[in-house]
């Protein structure tokens, strides 16, 4: 029997659920996007992309009108597919581990939909879910509504994303590994073909996995590559205690040894964003629910909780005290090119320097819209960095933005009350700051 493999359907259009859409589309799979924010899916309909992301607009336009994509708020259109991804959020809880509650609306009202469809239909847990999570709770709410089983009428796998923000699209075209967990050959099969479909004679590795180590997988790369940057930030942190010593050339030497590579060693304020903190949280709970602590990983955490307070010290230790001084803070975005302040370093910064007493003016190119629905009038904000720096006791570099970096040392000196330069992003050389009060992450004091 042929399986058809050229139709999907993606349930949830955030992040990942838009850009998986938008990019199947790209390649001539007919895709259709089901989300129940009706205003987001009108948004789509009309071809305008509901989220910032290079490549994201021009993609979804052109997918729009060639009617490879559309979107609904109807899952019965699944029905109309061979292949349904679920890409729903599963939010932090409290205690660190994820809300299942919209992956099991999610598997609810799909198999509700599946009662009434004959044929196979493939289903596939693209969010991130704990290990046990597609083969317990996503399998048993789409067998219990849909009357069927999982692995006979209905085929299951897991399959993480791995996107970054910023090079989402770049990323979902160009993986390095496909991770295909799953317990049944037809599913997996089918999954294989519909990426050997996308992706052609530059399909990369598949990794075929039970769906524990699929979903498993996700979270070793996300504590990892957080453990990466505690680790440089660590060493930056030895490397700013000792003189004449710089953590970038620690970082470029290291990272030419292949069994570490050059990625992710850039020291700075510490990682934010919306994966790794909540990944790192749901590792740890899920862990320790099975009685074993893992303290490598509570230590990245903490390493990067505290990296934040070492830059307001940085400040602090420049200015004497910081109650009642002008704080410039450039860059609120946790990092650059992107609108999204979840879990930035800049927040942390900033309610460390607020209990200090500082009085704080934040500048960055797009997340202030965001940074003023999380923190509101907590503190002032500035069209454009030289406004920020106006009159300012001291400046803090949190977001690597291209327009921040080429910013002079005469600028800050120019409009500054006291040229104060905490450089936690290490975007300045400090041969060039030389005459400032400039202190930087990762570089130890000059030589007497
Ligand atoms: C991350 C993962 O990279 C991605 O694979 C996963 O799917 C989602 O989480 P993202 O959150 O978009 O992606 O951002 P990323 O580019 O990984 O950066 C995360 C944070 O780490 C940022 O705050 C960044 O500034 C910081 N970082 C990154 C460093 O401080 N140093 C580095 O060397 C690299």
């Amino acid at each position: 029997m042929k399986i058809r493999v050229d139709s999907v359907s993606i349930v949830g259009l955030g992040y990942v659920g838009m850009c998986t859409a938008a990019t199947f589309a790209s390649r001539g799979i007919r895709t259709i996007g089901i989300d129940i924010d009706e205003k987001r899916v009108e948004q789509i309909r009309k071809g305008e992309a509901p989220l910032h992301e290079p490549q994201l607009d021009p993609m979804l336009k052109k997918a729009v009108k060639e009617k490879l994509l559309d979107a609904t708020n109807d899952i019965s259109k699944a029905a109309d597919t061979d292949t349904t991804f679920l890409a729903v959020g599963t939010p932090s809880q409290n205690d660190g581990s994820i809300d299942l509650s919209y992956i099991e609306n999610a598997a609810k009202d799909l198999g509700n939909v599946l009662r009434e469809t004959r044929g196979y239909h493939l289903v596939v847990v693209k969010s991130t879910v704990v290990p046990g999570t597609t083969n317990g709770t996503v399998k048993r709410f789409l067998e219990q509504s849909s009357g069927k089983t999982v692995g006979s009428e209905i085929g299951l796998c897991a399959n993480p994303e791995f996107l970054k923000e910023g090079t989402a699209i770049h990323d979902a075209l160009h993986p390095d590994k496909i991770v295909i967990g799953s317990d049944d050959k037809k599913s997996a099969n089918q999954l294989t073909r519909l990426y050997r479909k996308f992706y052609g004679s530059k399909l990369p590795p598949v990794i075929l996995a039970s769906p524990e180590a699929a979903e498993l997988v996700k979270y070793a790369s996300n504590a990892f590559l957080a453990t990466k940057i505690s680790f440089i930030n660590t060493i930056a942190n030895i490397a700013q205690q000792t003189p004449g010593v710089d953590v970038g050339t620690v970082a470029r030497a290291i990272g030419l040894d292949p069994r570490i590579g050059e990625l992710f060693l850039k020291a700075g304020p510490g990682y934010g964003g919306s994966c790794f903190h909540k990944d790192l949280q749901a590792l740890i709970n899920y862990s320790e629910k099975n009685g074993y602590n893992p303290v490598l990983f509570r230590a990245t955490e903490e390493t990067n909780e505290k990296q934040a307070t070492r830059v307001v010290d940085m400040a602090e230790k420049l200015l004497g005290s910081l109650s009642g001084k002008k704080v410039a803070v450039l860059g609120l975005a946790f990092k650059k090119d992107t609108d999204d302040i979840r879990e930035a370093a800049s927040i942390r910064v900033i309610n460390e320097l607020e209990k200090k007493g500082a009085q704080v003016v934040a500048y960055d190119p797009m997340a202030i819209p965001n940074t003023k629905k999380q923190i509101a009038d907590l503190i002032d904000y500035a069209e454009d960095a030289h406004s920020a720096l106006k009159g300012a006791d001291c400046a803090i570099i949190m977001t690597e933005w291209d327009h921040l970096r080429k910013l002079k040392a005469k600028e800050f000196r120019a409009y500054m009350k006291t040229p104060n330069i905490v450089d936690a992003r290490r975007v300045y050389d400090p041969d060039t700051f030389n005459d400032l009060n400039y202190v930087a992450i990762g570089v130890g004091p000059r030589r007497a």
